[in-house]
């Protein structure tokens, strides 16, 4: 890692273990992105640090064509109103309603480790890397305007993380419009866009297109990150596979509306741009005040999709999730939700925590239909109190039996939310998000809560300590079932009420931190009706997050494979759930559900006093396996050997310890296919030289055969056969 500054050239140099980032001033004035790729010893780029298609003579005509030039030039962050008519990352507006804003280049710092952002997730240097901060200053002289554009990068990494301070320096107020985080202007390399979109119970599908003229956006506005779109968008060049090809990516550190957009100009040059969504959204910049921009983690690879997927997995595992969970095998647990729903009571989850005890399952968690008058999903939000017809033995005293039946405590909340029929709307009415004189939409016959006002956090907060604190609660769920919408609060005045959803996002962030400040032994799993809310801003929380309701193993292949192309297995919450699943009727087999819910954090979702003796005895075998093999998963590299969306009837993944010394190789046949009994898999991330024993015949390969020439898998006749390989070296 190494960031230099070259003051003869004005060039300054961003170097991680294998790419290069480059900028300079262009004009002597503005400072242009000059190169985004694999490593460079040579930086001499003054060269490239001009508009696109003009001589060398015409560069000394600029003010004369300074409009063409701005809208041409690739800039490394660029204001609206002063001739660039691509979206720029700021647009402002000034008290007397002008937006031009000209950033010209004013100065630079060059920092040792990285500061963190206040009130936001952010990435931090660890014992696995220290980290170096670049921070260039640009300003605008007429508005006193200084923006600042901040890029860390860290020893381990080949990830450089931005983001961006707007200072107002003036006399007047400054209107924030637009302020992302990144934007990153290059040429069109004939690039594809991927990104994840889906919906409930089935998040985050991997969807591509070419990159064509004009601007495509992925966004929220739905205050959450959402299952529909997510933060993340990657350009990929022609025939890019798990192994070759150039990759630019960009994932947003943040948890609430967001923008991921390309725009390809007329040039044939392409800008990435993400941040905020600038919908909905103004912040009003007092005289002196500043705003600061999540941040954004940007991953360049030249060998494909893997290494990026790699890179983002250990710099989330080593920079970003700060729980002292994150290294440790989680406990199996069960929940009661699909199980019971709302019909349960405190018999009812003694006895499941018995009968799960038997087959080594670790932890009960209790989830929604504990608290108030809540028998269904239509009140009672807000009104955390125990509901003692249901847990009649009070909840410290349930929680007592459950760990005399050996098994840990957890529970559900959904603190961010108000049931119109609860004691707490009755009482406070103005707590709902809301516009005044016009009654909210409901969604799942709730309403949000205005956690933009301290007092609302503060009495919601209040009685979820005093839960956590009345019995031996060892695991929270933290859920939230609704998108926002009818944006209003009485906390907020006109001019201040564009500041609604980023202030809904940071009082979310600061509930957080006050629940892991106060339960610095809790194991938050973070949840959003399944995975609408899974994105690097809860894992700066939460070490886990739930990845998706629908526990269906084929849906999950997609779901998961979509997810773990960013995040760890250790990320992703993932359960064996009952059979015939729930979100889609489809009969598996134990194993399979158990093989691909392995690949997470692992647990059940089913009544298992109603569990066959047989399938008990499964599950037992199935959680002896999660013990053996889960350090691989958890900590391990991730290989994507087959994908069902492209074979149409297999699936395969593999993890390889760190040290290569074991490899432990999922495989999924979705749909028997016949007359085609062996399929090859070819392995990834072995030492080529080494000697590896499968466990399961005692054969021996050398890695390099198991990567070149493969092995060769023979499902059995029947659909949804899965079966686990574990590779051992010699
Ligand atoms: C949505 C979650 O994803 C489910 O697991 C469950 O907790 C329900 N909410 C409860 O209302």
């Amino acid at each position: 890692m190494r960031i230099h500054f070259d003051e003869a050239k004005k060039i300054f140099e961003i170097q991680t273990n294998n790419t290069t980032y480059l900028m300079g001033l262009a004009y002597d004035r503005y400072l242009a992105h000059a190169y985004y790729g694999s490593k460079l010893e040579d930086t001499d780029v003054q060269y490239l640090l001009r508009a696109p298609y003009e001589t060398e003579f015409e560069k000394y005509w600029f003010n004369r064509e300074k409009v063409e030039k701005m809208d041409s030039l690739c800039h490394e962050y660029s204001a609206g109103g002063v001739g660039d008519f691509r979206d720029t990352p700021l647009m402002i507006r000034t008290e007397g309603g002008y937006h031009a804003c000209e950033l010209v280049y004013d100065s630079y710092e060059i920092m040792d480790g990285k500061p963190a952002l206040e009130g936001l997730p952010s990435t931090f240097p660890s014992e696995h890397g220290a980290a170096k901060t670049l921070e260039i200053c640009l300003k605008d002289e007429l508005l006193c305007l200084k923006v600042y554009l901040r890029y860390s990068v860290f020893e381990d990494s080949d990830a450089i993380i931005r983001s961006v301070k707007v200072v107002n320096e003036g006399k007047e107020k400054i209107y924030l419009e637009r302020v992302l985080s990144t934007c990153l202007d290059m040429d069109n390399e004939a690039f594809s866009l991927y990104t994840l979109h889906g919906s409930w119970a089935r998040e985050r599908d991997i969807t591509g297109r070419p990159v064509t003229e004009g601007k495509h956006i992925v966004a929220s506005l739905r205050g959450e990150t959402s299952h529909q779109n997510h933060p993340f968008m990657m350009l990929t060049t022609n025939g890019t596979s798990q192994t070759e090809g150039r990759v630019y990516a960009m994932n947003f550190v943040y948890s609430g509306n967001f923008i991921a957009e390309t725009e390809l100009n007329q040039h044939g040059y392409v800008r990435m741009s993400m941040g905020i969504n600038p919908t909905g959204f103004e912040w009003v910049l007092d005289p002196g005040a500043a705003f600061v921009t999540p941040e954004v983690v940007m991953v360049y690879s030249d060998t494909g999709l893997g290494h990026m997927t790699r890179t983002y997995h250990d710099l989330y595992r080593n920079h970003l999730i700060r729980s002292k969970y994150l290294h440790q095998k989680r406990p199996i647990l069960i929940n009661n939700w699909e199980a019971t729903y709302f019909d349960f009571d405190d018999d009812k989850l003694v006895d499941i925590a018995r009968e799960a005890h038997e087959v080594g399952i670790e932890m009960l968690v209790m989830d929604d239909g504990w608290f108030g008058k809540r028998n269904g999903d239509n009140c009672a939000l807000g009104d955390w109190f125990v509901n003692e017809e249901k847990i009649r033995c009070g909840l410290k005293k349930l929680v007592e039996r459950v760990n005399a039946e050996g098994l840990k405590f957890g529970i559900w909340f959904e603190p961010e939310m108000i049931s119109p029929d609860s004691d707490l709307f009755r009482e406070h009415p103005d707590y709902a998000i809301q516009v005044p004189g016009r009654t909210p939409a409901m969604s799942r016959e709730q309403y949000v809560l205005d956690i933009t006002r301290k007092e609302v956090r503060d009495c919601v907060y209040g009685r979820v300590k005093a839960i956590l604190e009345s019995a031996n609660i060892e695991y929270v769920k933290w859920d939230m079932n609704r998108p926002l919408c009818d944006i209003g609060s009485y906390g907020l005045d006109r001019e201040h009420m564009g500041e609604f959803y980023h202030r809904y996002v940071l009082g979310l962030y600061e509930m957080q931190e006050r629940l892991l400040q106060d339960f610095p032994n809790l194991l938050l799993e973070n949840c959003s009706g399944g995975g609408g809310r899974f994105d690097p801003g809860m894992l700066y929380y939460s070490p886990q997050i739930w990845t998706s309701d629908d526990m269906d193993p084929v849906m999950r292949l997609g779901i998961q494979e979509g997810t773990a192309l960013i995040y760890p297995l250790s990320t992703m919450g993932a359960h064996i759930c009952v059979c015939p699943n729930h979100t889609t009727g489809r009969v598996t087999p134990i194993e399979t559900r158990a093989n691909i819910a392995m690949a997470g954090t692992f647990g059940y979702e089913l009544d298992i006093t109603k569990v066959s003796e047989e399938d008990l005895e499964k599950m037992a075998a199935c959680n002896k396996l999660y013990h053996r093999y889960n350090e691989i998963m958890r900590e391990g590299d991730y290989y994507r050997i087959a994908s069902y969306r492209e074979t149409n009837y297999y699936d395969a993944f593999a993890c390889v310890t760190k040290d290569k010394k074991e490899c432990l190789m999922t495989f999924m046949n979705v749909l028997y296919r016949p007359n085609r009994q062996s399929i090859k898999l070819r392995l990834a991330g072995l030492a080529p030289d080494a000697k590896y024993r499968l466990e399961e015949t005692d054969k021996v390969y050398s890695g390099d055969l198991l990567m070149k020439a493969g092995i060769l898998v023979e499902p059995p006749m029947g659909d949804f056969f899965s079966k686990q390989y574990h590779f051992v070296m010699e």
